[in-house]
């Protein structure tokens, strides 16, 4: 079993990334942080336990972290998540409480305690890149980050050069991509190819659970931004896309380059330079990924979803 801290946004493609991980006996999630991101924090943390509470997990430790990013101004996204971050169908508030402490503090701990643990940041990297630098002994400690967020070949989704997660809080993801840390990468390069489609919404619906229809209803509302903006026949599913990956990585195909994030110009803010070519001697700190099985990813989805 791989044990992982997912580290989230929700977020209607965190809230399903969420449910893979719990419906999948090679996860064992040691517990949940949010982070601003998609909606600000306290609906990010409602939205978490609002999940587990889906997924019959009351018991998943669910951390609040990080309000605002280092040194930036938040920018969220309802525009396409709506209001609540989990638009699309109407949740009853959540019941579970959040733990005591902050989820930088939770990180640390469980890093310095326990071996061999995987971070699963699915979000802006405000909270992971915070305990970095509040702990810079744990980088050697974590087995990997694999992340969803950059994109290269398939350029920006917030501006023009830049992703959102990465975008958020580009100083963030410049301390975890030099931190040293073995790196996955799902960017907008795979998970752009990761989309749903109204057969497989219809496949949710057909479940007949909770969960079945939270999937559908959430999809279905997501990928109506996507479909108007790229004209795509269905929305990107990103961050199961890092759940995926821990379950199967042979779902998805990627290089192992060198990646670093721009923080400085105002017009490129948080793009990801990935030296895709090789034409520079900069280390190679990240698994780029860029391709993947669709049918095989929705299948996975389709079957660990029907068991919750
Ligand atoms: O750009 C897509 C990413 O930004 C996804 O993680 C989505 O949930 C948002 O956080
Ligand atoms: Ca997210």
């Amino acid at each position: 079993m791989r044990k992982i801290i997912i580290d989230t946004d929700p977020g209607q493609d965190d809230a399903v990334a969420i449910l893979l991980a719990l419906a999948s006996p090679e996860v064992d999630v040691l517990g949940i942080t949010a982070v601003a991101g998609n909606v600000p924090l306290e609906l990010t943390a409602k939205n978490t336990r609002i999940v587990c509470e889906l997924a019959g997990r009351p018991d998943v430790k669910v951390f609040a972290g990080c309000d605002r990013p280092i040194g930036r101004t938040l920018v969220t996204a309802e525009h396409v998540h709506g209001q609540t971050g989990l638009n699309g169908v109407e949740h009853p508030d959540p019941t579970m409480p959040l733990q005591e402490g902050h989820a930088v503090d939770f990180i640390i701990d469980t890093i310095r305690s326990t071996d061999d643990v995987t971070l699963c940041p699915l979000g802006p990297l405000t909270n992971i890149a915070t305990a970095l630098e509040r702990a810079p002994d744990i980088a050697e400690r974590i087995k990997e980050i694999v992340l969803m967020g950059g994109a290269y070949f398939e350029v920006g989704n917030i501006t023009p050069a830049a992703e959102f997660n990465i975008y958020v809080d580009p100083e963030a993801a410049d301390i975890v991509f030099k931190s040293g840390t073995p790196l996955v990468v799902a960017p907008l390069d795979l998970t752009h190819k990761m989309l749903t489609s109204a057969e497989w919404i219809e496949t949710m619906r057909a479940l007949g659970t909770p969960v079945g229809d939270a999937v559908a209803g959430w999809t279905d509302f997501f990928e109506r931004f996507d479909v108007a903006k790229y004209g795509s026949a269905g929305a990107p599913l990103h961050d199961p896309c890092v759940i995926a990956h821990i379950i199967d990585p042979s779902l998805f195909s990627g290089r192992h380059v060198n990646v670093e994030i721009e923080t400085e110009s105002p017009l490129t803010r948080g793009m990801t330079v990935a030296d895709w070519w090789g034409v520079t001697d900069r280390a190679k700190n990240a698994l780029f990924l860029g391709g993947g099985d669709r049918a095989r990813f929705f299948d996975l989805l389709t079957t660990r979803l029907g068991t919750l």
